[in-house]
């Protein structure tokens, strides 16, 4: 995928890295996923998940361990080579057609608020073409508050510290920012680029890609469940 360039230089930490800046080593080691109980309530039970950008399998075996069936998507061989107990597929996300259906699509990690315009439609082409009739789109956006109303944060446990810093808004529109990483006293700093979305924005190209922006779901306001628009 290509995100868009900001003012910060690349990754640093122990590599390899990902195209979009990645290390695979830090998330193999990063603790599982603790937010995948909103699959089950948008699914309403286990299902069949179709997990794009799912990199070393951090939220991929909470999912499993939750008794979903789980098939991964990753442009990265080195972050596949992670991921235990689920099928993979090595690819983008852009170019997937695995003429298959499923009945959670989980675009996470913010992939949607890196991409420009064209490359969200295909990201959401894809979302569309892999989602059973009754199925739901979960993906996690970077809400236009969001761009408003960051500043440096953190929070860390005993193992993990994260932080969020040198946020950079240069361009109406878009925030650079640098996440960084300190697992058991490594440190690893990820800038990437985001992209303001607004809501009305999102709906339509969610339409244009059959799908319907769900209503009410009273989770995490980072998420947006989509139902397929059928008939
Ligand atoms: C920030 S990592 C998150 C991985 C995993 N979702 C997690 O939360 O641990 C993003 C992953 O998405 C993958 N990725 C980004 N853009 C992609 C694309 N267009 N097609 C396939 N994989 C992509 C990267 O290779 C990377 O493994």
């Amino acid at each position: 995928m290509t995100i868009s360039s900001g003012p910060h230089s690349g990754p640093t930490g122990a590599g390899p890295f990902t195209p979009d800046g990645c290390s695979v080593e830090l998330y193999a080691r990063l603790p599982w996923a603790d937010d995948v109980g909103v699959v089950a309530e948008a699914a309403g039970g286990p299902a069949s998940v179709l997990e794009l950008g799912c990199g070393a399998g951090r939220v991929t075996h909470a999912l499993l361990s939750a008794g979903h069936r789980v098939v991964g998507v990753d442009q990265s061989a080195e972050m596949l080579r992670h991921v235990r107990g689920a099928r993979t597929v090595l690819g983008t996300i852009e170019e997937l057609r695995l003429g298959e259906r499923f009945e959670v699509v989980l675009l996470m990690s913010y992939l949607l608020s890196m991409a420009e315009k064209p490359l969200r439609a295909r990201l959401l082409a894809t979302c569309r073409e892999h989602l059973a009739d009754d199925g739901v789109l979960l993906l996690q956006w970077f809400t236009p508050e969001w761009f408003d109303t960051v500043t440096p944060r953190e929070q860390a446990d005993e193992r993990l510290r994260i932080s969020l810093h040198s946020i950079v808004r240069d361009t109406p529109g878009r925030v650079h920012a640098v996440c960084e990483y300190t697992l058991d006293a490594q440190v690893w700093q990820q800038p990437f680029t985001v992209v303001r979305i607004e809501r009305a924005e999102l709906r339509a190209e969610l339409a244009a890609a059959g799908l319907r922006w769900r209503e009410g779901f009273a989770g995490d306001r980072n998420w947006v469940l989509a139902d397929p628009v059928t008939g």
